[in-house]
C-alpha cells in the first residue's frame, strides 16, 4: 500500500497546507509514518520504531485492534452519523460500562457526558463545576497540563503549552493569548519534591498532622481567596506533560482539604486513565474518591476521538433537575461510541489493567537498574506504563537546563539533555517520549511485550552513555 504513496508529494502538501504547532515552517522537519502496528510506527522505507510515547500516552490498547476496528466498522455501516438527541446501543452501553463494567465497585459515579477530546472533557468538568457550586474560581496547579481550549488552557500553567506563540530567536518573549490569563484560576504549587518551588525537601516539610506543605500551602491560598469563591481544585494526578509523579500522601491530602473545605475535587485522568497506571484510574492508587472526573484518549484507545466526563450521583442529580443548555455536535457519535464499548471489552476480557500493573513492576526493576548505573539518572518515578526519568548535573540534583518545567520554546531545544537522549535512542529504534528539557517520559501500550521493554531500556542505557561522556568531558 505504502509503495502507492507519492511520499515526496504527500509531505510537500503537508508543509504547504498546514498550520504548524510547535515550529516555525522553517524548523519543520515532517515523520512521513506509512503504517502501525501494535507498539511500532513503520516508515515508508520499512524501519519499525518502538513507540515508547505511545504517540501521546493515548492507544492504551495498542495500535489497530481488530476488535475495536470492526466495531467501528458496523457502527458506521449501521448508524453513519446520529446527533446525541438520540440514542444508540453503542452510547447507553458506553456510559454503563464506564459507570458499572469499570467504576462499579465505587459508590459515587453518577452519570456520563460524552465528547469528543481531552480538552472538552476538562472545559465540561469546569462547566458542571461552576453551574453546580454556583462559584466563579478554580485552583490549579504549577506545570499542570488540561488542553488548548479557552478554559482548559486557562488551567494549563506549563508555560511552554499555553496555546500562545514564541519566535525561533533566543531571548524573545513569548506572546501569549490576550486575556487568556484572566479566567477565574489561581495556581498552587505541584508536588515536585524534586525542587520544590516552595523551598522544602521532602522528609521534613509536613506540619505535626502530617500535611504536606504543598498541601498546607494550596488550603491557606484557599483560604486567602475565600473559599465562598471557589468551586474546585482541578488536578492531573500525576502530572503527565508535566511530568511530575506526586508523593503518596500528596492525592489524599488533597482530596481530604477539598472535603473539609466543601469545594469539588476534578480529577483529570485524561492521560493517566483506563490502566496506563496499572489501574483503571490513577486516583484509585490512593484510596479516593473524585467528584468529577475528565476522561479522553484511552477511552477508546484513541481508534476514534472520544472522550467523557462522569460526575459524582450528587452531582448528576443536581444537573437532572435543570435543561443542561448546551449542545456538542459530535457528542456520543455512534463510530466513537463504537469504539469506546470494543476498547473496554478488549481491556476487561484481556486483563489488560492488570498486565499494566505487572508491566510497571518490570520498568521498575529495569529503569532503577539504568539509575544505578546513569549518575546522570537523578530520579525514576512512576507506574504502570507511564514512567518519568530525571536527567540531572550532578549529586545535587542540579538539571542541566535551569529553568527547567518553565521554559518556553524560546529556549534552544538543541541543548536539551532530553532531546540529546531521544535522537541518540532513535538510532536504536526506539522513541523515548515527554516534552521537558530535563525530563524523560515512557509510556507504551499497556500491552507491550518484555521484550520491547528490553529493547526500550538498551536504547535508553546506550543514550544516556552517550549524554554521559559528552557532558562529563564538559565538565
Ligand atoms: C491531563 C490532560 N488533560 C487534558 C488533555 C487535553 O486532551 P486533548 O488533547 O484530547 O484535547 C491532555 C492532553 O494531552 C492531558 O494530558
Amino acid at each position: 500500500m505504502s509503495k502507492e504513496i507519492d511520499w515526496g508529494q504527500v509531505l510537500e502538501w503537508d508543509k504547504k497546507y498546514i498550520v504548524r504547532t510547535f515550529n516555525t515552517q522553517e524548523e519543520y522537519s515532517p515523520v512521513p509514518i506509512a503504517s502501525t502496528d501494535g507498539d511500532y510506527l513503520i516508515l515508508p522505507d520499512g524501519t519499525r520504531l518502538l513507540d515508547c510515547f505511545n504517540q501521546l500516552y493515548c492507544v492504551n490498547a495498542g495500535q489497530k485492534v481488530e476488535k475495536i476496528n470492526e466495531k467501528i466498522k458496523d457502527a458506521l455501516d449501521r448508524y453513519g452519523f446520529l446527533q446525541d438527541a438520540f440514542t444508540t446501543d453503542y452510547k447507553a452501553k458506553a456510559a454503563k460500562m464506564i459507570i458499572e463494567d469499570v467504576l462499579g465497585d465505587e459508590d459515587w459515579p453518577g452519570k456520563v457526558r460524552f465528547v469528543s477530546t481531552g480538552s472538552e472533557a476538562v472545559e465540561a468538568a469546569l462547566f458542571i463545576a461552576r453551574l453546580y457550586k454556583n462559584r466563579p474560581l478554580v485552583i490549579s496547579r504549577e506545570y499542570a497540563y488540561h488542553g488548548w481550549t479557552s478554559g482548559s488552557s486557562s488551567v494549563t500553567r506549563l508555560k511552554g503549552s499555553r496555546s500562545g506563540i514564541t519566535e525561533d530567536k533566543p531571548n524573545t518573549t513569548p506572546r501569549n493569548i490576550p486575556g487568556q490569563h484572566n479566567g477565574k484560576v489561581a495556581i498552587a504549587p505541584s508536588p515536585n519534591c524534586m525542587r520544590c518551588s516552595l523551598g522544602h525537601t521532602y522528609g521534613s516539610c509536613a506540619d505535626e498532622n502530617g500535611e504536606l506543605a504543598c498541601v498546607k500551602y494550596t488550603r491557606r491560598m484557599i483560604e486567602n481567596q475565600g473559599v465562598e469563591q471557589v468551586a474546585a481544585v482541578i488536578t492531573e494526578v500525576t502530572q503527565g506533560a508535566g511530568s511530575v509523579h506526586p508523593p503518596d500522601e500528596y492525592i489524599p491530602q488533597i482530596r481530604k482539604m477539598t472535603q473539609d473545605l466543601g469545594i469539588l475535587w476534578i480529577a483529570d485522568e485524561v492521560l493517566t486513565g483506563f490502566g496506563r497506571t496499572g489501574e483503571w484510574f490513577a486516583y484509585q492508587h490512593y484510596g479516593v474518591e473524585p467528584d468529577i472526573v475528565a476522561m479522553a484518549k484511552g477511552i477508546s484507545s484513541s481508534a476514534i476521538p472520544a472522550g467523557a466526563v462522569v460526575v459524582s450521583k450528587e452531582i448528576a442529580e443536581f444537573m437532572d433537575q435543570y435543561r443542561w443548555e448546551t449542545v456538542s455536535t459530535f457528542s456520543g457519535h455512534p463510530i466513537a461510541m463504537a469504539a469506546v464499548c470494543a476498547n473496554l471489552e478488549y481491556i476487561i476480557e484481556e486483563n489488560l489493567v492488570e498486565k499494566a500493573r505487572d508491566t510497571g513492576e518490570y520498568f521498575r526493576t529495569k529503569l532503577l537498574e539504568l539509575q544505578n548505573k546513569h549518575k546522570i539518572v537523578g530520579k525514576v518515578a512512576g507506574n504502570g506504563v507511564l514512567w518519568i526519568v530525571e536527567l540531572v548535573k550532578d549529586e545535587k540534583m542540579t538539571p542541566f537546563i535551569e529553568i527547567d518545567r518553565n521554559y518556553t520554546h524560546e529556549s534552544d531545544p538543541s541543548l536539551f539533555p532530553s532531546n540529546i537522549i531521544r535522537e541518540k535512542a532513535l538510532e536504536k529504534g526506539v522513541l523515548i517520549g515527554g516534552v521537558m528539557p530535563n525530563t524523560l517520559r515512557i509510556g507504551t501500550s499497556l500491552n507491550v511485550s518484555k521484550e520491547d521493554i528490553d529493547k526500550a531500556v538498551d536504547a535508553l542505557d546506550y543514550a544516556l552513555t552517550h549524554l554521559e561522556s559528552v557532558t562529563l568531558q564538559e565538565q
